[in-house]
């Protein structure tokens, strides 16, 4: 089992994968992973978070890994992404992949044996939008029927992965961004069909309601080039004190971080009581080590 879009967990297998996470908070594992499995972890792209608790995860679960930069292997030399995964799915357990191309993603995971787990591409971040919700069932004891608001780059990958897990769950999205910059249809479609999702350029009138403000970086890794001419069109769509003043005081601001404190968001309202976004990231370790065992499981 591969777990490249949030898509390929059905709602009643994500709440198994959070059963997983409750019963490894109280230190029970009603799964328990091979001694000695593997994980290969082949990231393009930076990361600090993804990396490092998929590391964790790996070597708290009694397993190993392995990190490889793709520019240190025979990839760097035209070795194609299908022979690449023959040959480490025949070495290791798990292959665990931060690539730009999706497609690349999909054809490794065509030619894997072992399952591969979607540590971000351009399109998914799979892993994370499981983190997310996970964060926000922790600090509002549910999903369905809650409201989240989503600001700014509503069409990158962080925020194409969550609307589809929340919609899945039974709640809103609102998707707030600059007037004529249109989320990723494809994306919006697929929520669609599990749920409620609006677009607004409006702010006040799109985060009305909202249990949960969630914004991302303007600049996703890969767009640097048009760097300057993002955060002039999303600036506008900043979350600061203005923003939260719109809001019920009781909704919590997220943040998947990295976080550019002035840009996406003003540091007060990073660093301020409402916001969980620290907690997402100490959540990814507990919910990665789910993902593992819950695919692990399935391996058997
Ligand atoms: N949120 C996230 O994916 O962080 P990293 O890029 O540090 O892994």
């Amino acid at each position: 089992m591969h777990f490249l879009s949030v898509e390929d967990f059905s709602k009643a297998q994500i709440e198994e994968i959070f059963d997983i996470a409750d019963d490894l908070k109280k230190n029970k594992a009603p799964i328990s992973l091979k001694q000695g499995s593997i994980a290969v972890l082949l990231f393009e792209k930076p990361s600090t978070r993804t990396r490092i608790s998929f590391e964790v995860a790996m070597a708290q679960l009694g397993g190993h890994y392995i990190y490889v930069d793709p520019r240190t292997t025979q990839l760097s030399r035209g070795e194609n992404w299908a022979d690449t995964a023959k040959v480490l799915s025949s070495y290791v357990d798990f292959i665990i992949a931060r690539l730009y191309s999706h497609k690349d993603l999909n054809e490794m995971a065509k030619n894997s044996s072992v399952p591969v787990i979607n540590a971000l591409t351009e399109d998914e971040h799979p892993t994370q939008a499981l983190a997310d919700l996970y964060t926000i069932r922790e600090k509002k004891g549910k999903l369905k029927g809650l409201k989240i608001a989503m600001f700014g780059d509503t069409a990158n990958n962080t925020f194409n992965s969550l609307m589809i897990a929340c919609t899945m769950m039974g709640m809103e999205v609102a998707l707030i961004g600059p007037k004529g910059y249109l989320p990723s249809t494809r994306f919006v479609a697929k929520a669609k069909e599990y749920g409620i999702v609006k677009v607004y350029d409006d702010i006040e009138e799109g985060v009305e309601g909202a249990d949960v403000i969630y914004t991302d970086t303007f600049v996703s890794m890969g767009e640097e080039h048009d760097s300057e001419l993002r955060k002039k069109l999303f600036m506008p769509y900043q979350v600061n004190g203005t923003v939260l003043k719109m809001a019920s005081p009781r909704a919590i601001v997220m943040h998947p971080l990295p976080a550019h404190r002035g840009e996406e968001i003003t540091g007060e309202v990073l660093d301020g009581k409402q916001s969980v976004a620290f907690d997402q990231a100490k959540l990814k370790l507990l919910i990665e080590k789910a993902i593992i065992l819950y695919i692990a499981g399935k391996e058997i």
